[in-house]
């Protein structure tokens, strides 16, 4: 590890640990912590994940910092304080937010996500990559969920940082999500070696819906076993936990999770009037176009049959067709 890295792991820490402590222990967290206990956030959350409050100064942190004798250029570069270009000045980066600090897989803190306490924008301010802090390799959450992920052979991939803590207050231990960003091969890679099967858990919005199907082929790729959990229209994960409880979300959503297929089928049908011939044609085009990539023998003859008795096709015929896609493609 360069000095430059080992300089910036610590001030990260430090900086962690300053805004807790203002969050917990301040006037000036007030604001942080009333919104914060507003949304249902537990102590053992706070503790847990060691969230933060950055004050509405432009040099809590910048002044901490230069006390304790960091370079405060070499900061800037590290994404926790910003320039000002025409005096040179450094100042705070994350100001009137809540922090969340960003892990590396060893538990080293690297960066940060701050969240705005109103409806300012962006709602959320990451940190910049750095030597430290690659986007598209990161997990939120990784370190503190894979003893769970290991021992359950499974992790559940959520969109944001609200929906890890939320899950784990609700008992699902193995939650982790990217970072604002459609999932990476990298990522898939990470999670393949700690575990097989991998939950998704995208908010229930068309965008996650999308990132949904992206997210699971680059997953299967990567080969591991997925499968859907769906939340009513609308809602996201720490959305339906608020509504319905933890244990309502761990038996409801997480464990009534669909296999890949049955999401595909269920999206493939959406707006679609299966009782008009051709619509219903096109479904099944569709659904033996999945089934024909599907890599296990097994698997693509018990689709088809649920098919076949579902739409009293003949199973041969859909056979047929299915084996022609399948020869089309390879
Ligand atoms: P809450 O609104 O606090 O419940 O957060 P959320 O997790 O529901 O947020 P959302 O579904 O909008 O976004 C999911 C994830 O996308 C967040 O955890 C962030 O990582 C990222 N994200 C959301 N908004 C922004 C933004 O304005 N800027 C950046 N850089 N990332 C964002
Ligand atoms: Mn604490
Ligand atoms: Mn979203
Ligand atoms: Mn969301
Ligand atoms: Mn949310």
């Amino acid at each position: 590890k360069s000095n430059e890295q080992s300089v910036i792991e610590a001030a990260h820490e430090l900086a962690m640990k300053f805004y807790h402590h203002i969050l917990l222990k301040t006037e000036m967290g007030a604001p942080g912590l009333n919104y914060l206990e507003q949304r249902g956030f537990t102590k053992e959350m706070l503790d847990t994940f060691q969230l933060g409050f950055a004050p509405n100064h432009w040099d809590s942190l910048t002044s901490l910092l230069e006390k304790r004798g960091f370079n405060l250029k070499a900061l800037e570069n590290a994404g926790l304080l910003s320039l000002r270009e025409f005096d040179g000045k450094v100042f705070d980066r994350f100001r009137n937010r809540i922090m969340f600090p960003i892990w590396d897989g060893q538990g080293n803190v690297i960066a940060f996500g701050g969240r705005i306490i109103d409806d300012g924008k962006p709602k959320y301010l990451n940190s910049p990559e750095t030597v430290l802090f690659n986007k598209s390799r990161t997990l939120y959450g990784i370190h503190l969920a894979r003893p769970s992920i290991r021992k359950l052979n499974q992790a559940v991939l959520f969109e944001g940082y609200v929906d890890v803590i939320s899950a784990w207050g609700a008992g699902v231990l193995n939650g982790i999500a990217t970072l604002g960003t459609a999932l990476t091969e990298e990522q898939a890679k990470v999670i393949r070696r700690n575990a097989e099967t991998v939950i998704l858990c995208y908010d229930s919005d068309e965008a996650g819906i999308q990132a949904t199907s992206r997210a699971a082929s680059i997953l299967v790729q990567a080969g591991c076993y997925v499968k859907v959990a769906l939340l009513p229209e609308g809602q996201d994960p720490d959305d339906y936990i608020r509504l319905n409880g933890g244990e309502h979300f761990k038996r409801d959503i997480i464990e009534s999770s669909l296999t890949l297929m049955s999401f595909k089928m269920q999206y493939l049908r959406r707006g679609k009037n299966l009782q008009d011939e051709g619509e219903r044609m096109r479904y099944i085009e569709e659904v033996l176009n999945e089934i024909s990539d599907l890599p296990r023998a097994v698997e693509r003859d018990h689709y088809l049959r649920q098919i076949a008795s579902e739409f009293s096709l003949s199973l041969d015929a859909l056979k047929q067709e299915q084996f022609r896609m399948y020869r089309e493609r390879r």
